[in-house]
């Protein structure tokens, strides 16, 4: 064999080397990585959230039943949905207990840590003297009341906490007055009154011309900041059981007032009955 030979088939081997490198490399990375890519998908698809147990298909199961432009909130942003719904705590928050027609409370249940607000008569505009509210809910109501006198505006307390028997003698007056049905469209009965809770305010005027006042327009605008919320929106009453409460604010915590507007169209009733329904799988599939 010539020189010439030699080189050829030296450049030959070379050339072939590089080929067989190439290819056994590729197919390496084929044989390593698709596999492993593919099989992570079928077997343990991805969690929605460090600290629950819910992919993307458990979540839309839990969320069925919801209307589909909550569940297409809950599908676009479901690690932020999921974090709220941990800051809530569903399972034990006593801020987020569902009361409406369905769901009473007893006549003995009065909140323990209910105060007097009397005592910030300084700092709260107070109809009549005797208000009470939970404990829990009086750092966010001042800082709500202070951040709207900054802006000039009022936001009177005229109406509070307010026992089972409060209740039912208010109920039983409205019923004289208007009738049974007429009552029962703005009239909670006896234990199933937000007011019981301790949490719920009334504000100004408790008739529709408060919507039209400047603290009617300011509360609704930012009591959600504050971790308040309105109970018995317009147009909801076939939904909530109850006519438009223009006044009526029900304390349920910042994260809730924030899960509430970003998921729930602001529906009060519909993300506490989702988050009290559904607490049970909730809590179950925490890690
Ligand atoms: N007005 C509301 C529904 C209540 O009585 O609690
Ligand atoms: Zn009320």
């Amino acid at each position: 064999m010539g020189g010439d030979d030699t080189a050829i088939m030296r450049n030959t081997i070379v050339i072939l080397s590089i080929l067989l490198l190439a290819f056994t490399g590729c197919s390496k990375k084929i044989s390593e990585e698709l596999p492993v890519e593919v099989e992570s998908e079928l077997e343990t698809p991805r969690l929605l959230h460090p600290a629950f147990n819910l992919t993307e298909d458990d979540l839309s199961e839990l969320c069925s039943g919801l209307p589909e432009s909550v569940n297409r909130n809950i599908k676009e942003r479901s690690e932020y949905f999921l974090q709220l719904i941990l800051d809530v705590h569903p399972w034990n928050s006593d801020l987020t207990v569902l009361v409406n027609k369905e769901q009473s409370l007893n006549r003995e249940g009065v909140p323990e840590d209910l105060v007097s607000l009397d005592e910030y008569k300084d700092q709260l505009l107070l109809s009549r003297s005797g208000h009470r509210l939970r404990a829990a809910t009086l750092p966010s109501l001042l800082a709500m009341v202070e951040k709207a006198e900054q802006e000039d505006i009022d936001l009177i307390i005229s109406s509070s906490y307010r026992s089972f028997e409060y209740q039912e003698g208010l109920y039983n007056r409205y019923v004289e007055r208007d009738g049974q049905e007429a009552a029962d469209r703005y009239s909670a009965r006896p234990g199933k009154s937000q007011h019981q809770l301790g949490t719920a305010i009334d504000f100004g005027s408790i008739d529709d011309s408060f919507a039209l006042t400047a603290a009617g327009k300011w509360v609704k605008e930012n009591a959600w900041l504050y971790g308040f919320s309105m109970s018995y929106p317009e147009g909801m009453e076939s939904y909530t059981g109850y006519v438009w409460e223009s006044w009526h604010f029900r304390y349920i915590g910042e994260n809730a007032s924030k899960l509430e507007k970003e998921f729930f169209d602001g529906i009060q009733e519909r993300m506490l009955r989702f988050i009290n329904n559904k607490s049970n799988l909730l809590e179950a599939a925490l890690i």
